[in-house]
């Protein structure tokens, strides 16, 4: 963290503290409309995801899953509630606290991929750190090494159209991971892949969770795909109703076993 952020995002250096979870939801709900119309996309939900987890979010279409992922990468606010990051209540922020804590600790990986057409790999990756204001030589390094991390040297010159679908999202992978975040927010990472690209991504995924002690949340309709997370989070009408630890969890610790290999 620069200087210049450290004066922008006081709460979260000084409060922060790594007792607290790295999020929590208290009570928050999520309303839209009103009276006959009104949605409650999510309705009074309590949630704490610690350091190191990989969680996966499953439930029905319209359960209020993405809004859930929306708020805790905080694109979104709670219509009533609290989000805690890290403890620090996200409501109390400013707008460049609010955009700092993305850019910082917040990584993103979408269905659609959402890469830059006519952008190559490298170039996609390096636009995070330009924001963060990181130098030139050091972007390059930075963007190589992520390209590295998910096993695509070589191809830092192609640009989306030049890829497979695969590694379009092995490129966005690279750049949500590229700002070191501390929680990867996932939404249906695999809804346009096939089944074995589907299992490179997820045992890329339990590779940074494992070895970079990345947090990671993901929300995935399929049981294989779930299977890859230690814990997994049910919603359904906005609530959450069942919650299950897994055993085939693979955790930051390197405590329990393994069944995913790599
Ligand atoms: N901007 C919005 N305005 C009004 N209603 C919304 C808005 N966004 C979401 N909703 C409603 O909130 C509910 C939860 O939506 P959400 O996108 O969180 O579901 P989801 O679990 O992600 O579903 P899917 O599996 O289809 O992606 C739905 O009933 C949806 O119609
Ligand atoms: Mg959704």
């Amino acid at each position: 963290m620069t200087m210049t952020e450290r004066a922008l995002a006081p709460p979260l250096v000084a409060i922060g503290s790594s007792a607290a979870p790295l999020a929590a939801f208290e009570n928050v709900f999520k309303i839209y409309g009103k009276g006959d119309a009104e949605v409650r996309a999510l309705d009074g939900v309590n949630l704490q995801i610690a350091e190191g987890e990989f969680v996966a979010v499953m439930g029905p279409s319209g359960s209020g899953k993405s809004t859930a992922m929306n708020i805790l990468g905080c694109l979104d606010k709670p219509t009533a509630g609290r989000y805690f990051f890290k403890g620090v209540d996200v409501m109390t922020l400013s707008a460049d606290q609010l955009a700092m804590l993305r850019r910082h600790f917040l990584g993103f990986v979408f269905q659609g991929f959402n890469l830059l057409a006519r952008t190559t790999a490298l170039e996609n990756l390096e636009l995070p750190l330009i924001y963060q204001r990181i130098d030139k030589a050091k972007r390059r390094v930075m963007a190589m090494e992520a390209l590295d991390v998910v096993g695509l040297l070589g191809r830092e010159h192609h640009t989306p159209a030049e890829l497979s679908g695969g590694q379009q999202q092995r490129v966005a992978i690279a750049r949500a991971i590229v700002t070191k975040p501390s929680l990867l927010l996932a939404d249906e990472p695999t809804g346009n892949l096939d089944s074995a690209r589907g299992h490179e991504i997820m045992q890329l995924l339990a590779k940074l969770n494992r070895q970079k002690s990345l947090t990671v949340v993901l929300v995935t309709h399929e049981e294989e795909i779930a299977a890859y997370a230690g814990r997994r989070i049910e919603f359904r009408d906005g609530r959450i109703v069942r919650e299950t630890r897994g055993s085939r969890a693979v955790n930051t610790r390197g405590t329990s076993e393994s069944v995913q290999g790599a």
